[in-house]
């Protein structure tokens, strides 16, 4: 990567770069939001900045796949508004950088990514913690406050009012783990998954229009549940509060719309729950069980699945050694998360991909998800992968 650089750039020195891996959503589907839980795993699929002083004012940015270089004022970063484009994720970040007193230095920045676009892998989020810690050069600053500074950028720059599983997570990645978040707490805990099983994403290649506006409308619609709630639970201040004890005899009070979006938040986090204790007690048909219960609920109560989606997850369940399979991410597109039994990868692979062909006539990419540490600089930068 560094000779890409020093290509691109010829009177680059000392570049460095930074690394931050995109995720697979394991369970706890459009809690964070709600202030629940999730529990995600970091990727070893990873966006990856390198950067060097540019001496002249100017930060350039140059994206690999994009092919595409854009130059701003270093001196003008604070001033600039969103251009609907992908430098948005990087200047908004350095916009929430210099809200928080930290001077970002006219640079050159190359951007690598692995973390496939649109595949509901988190790619945002890569490039946004990427970016940051590009920005930063080493400058400290606590791991929570910059996954923070990323949400922020997202919230505000960008324009999508998302919870902060993405981000966390990238920062927080582990090797072997997947991390439980307490999107209130901000807390969190490895849960390492039993042996034998394997997470694999199979890619439907397909972005619905509808993903964006969609997302905005069920914050709204979760809002709108909190309300109404509160005038029998005065004492909730989000979704997380309510327990399924609690929302059912209150349920009638909501609008049908409204009521499934909250059944959906208030049974997954307790799906998470479980699929955590049964992931420590090494239940694997109860895991699978609760992957399968919460896809349903994405796709009946939550409505942010997509045909394409619900095939390949039910399709999963037909193929020998599968667990369970579910949508993962935002919807209405990107990616399933299946658990396989361990060694049972490879004929699954053949089959999901050929019934999947001759149901669309699309090849789905498909990725094995290995629980990645999170984002840092990369001292082994000579090898990092290509985008296949
Ligand atoms: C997107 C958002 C996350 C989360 C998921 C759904 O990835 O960025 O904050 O809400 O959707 O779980």
């Amino acid at each position: 990567m560094t000779a890409e650089f020093q290509r691109l750039y010829p009177s680059a020195e000392g570049v460095r770069v930074f690394r931050a891996p995109g995720r697979v959503n394991v369970i706890g589907e459009h809690t964070d939001y709600n202030l629940g839980f999730v529990l995600p795993m970091a990727l070893d699929m990873a966006a990856y900045v390198a950067t060097a002083p540019s001496g002249d004012g100017k930060l350039r940015i140059y994206s690999e796949d994009r092919k595409e270089m854009r130059e701003f004022d270093a001196a003008g970063l604070a001033e600039l508004a969103p251009a609907h484009h992908w430098t948005d994720y990087p200047i908004g970040v350095a916009q929430e950088a210099i809200r928080l007193g930290f001077a970002i230095e006219p640079a050159n920045l190359l951007i690598r990514a692995t973390v496939p676009d649109g595949s509901g892998l988190s790619s945002s989020a890569a490039l946004e913690v990427s970016s940051a810690l590009a920005f930063l050069k080493g400058r400290p600053i606590e791991p929570l406050e910059l996954a923070k500074l990323c949400q922020r950028a997202e919230r505000n720059f960008v324009g999508v009012p998302c919870g902060i599983m993405d981000q966390y997570i990238s920062v927080f990645g582990r090797e072997h783990s997947a991390v439980e978040i307490d999107c209130r707490s901000l807390g969190h805990r490895f849960v390492s998954l039993p042996e034998g099983v394997e997470f694999i994403a199979v890619n439907t290649m397909v972005k619905h229009a509808l993903a964006g506006s969609a997302y905005k409308d069920r914050v709204r619609e979760c809002a709108t549940a909190v309300e109404i709630l509160k005038t029998q639970y005065p004492g909730i201040e989000s979704l997380r509060d309510v327990t399924p004890e609690m929302f059912e005899p209150a349920a009638h009070l909501l609008p049908d719309v409204a009521m499934r979006r909250a059944r959906h938040i208030v049974t997954e986090d307790v799906r998470v729950n479980r699929f955590v204790e049964a992931s420590e007690a090494g239940d694997l048909a109860a895991m699978g069980r609760l992957l399968v219960e919460s896809h349903r609920s994405l796709q009946y109560d939550y409505e942010v699945s997509c045909e394409e989606l619900d095939f390949l997850a039910e399709a999963a369940l037909a193929i020998d050694g599968v667990y369970g399979s579910r949508m993962t991410g935002g919807g209405f597109g990107g990616c399933t998360v299946t658990m396989l039994r361990a060694g049972a990868a490879g004929p699954f692979r053949e089959r999901i991909s050929g019934v999947y062909q001759g149901r669309y006539g699309i090849v789905p990419r498909i990725y094995d998800c290995k629980p990645s540490a999170g984002a840092g600089e990369c001292k082994n930068f000579e090898t990092i992968p290509r985008l296949v």
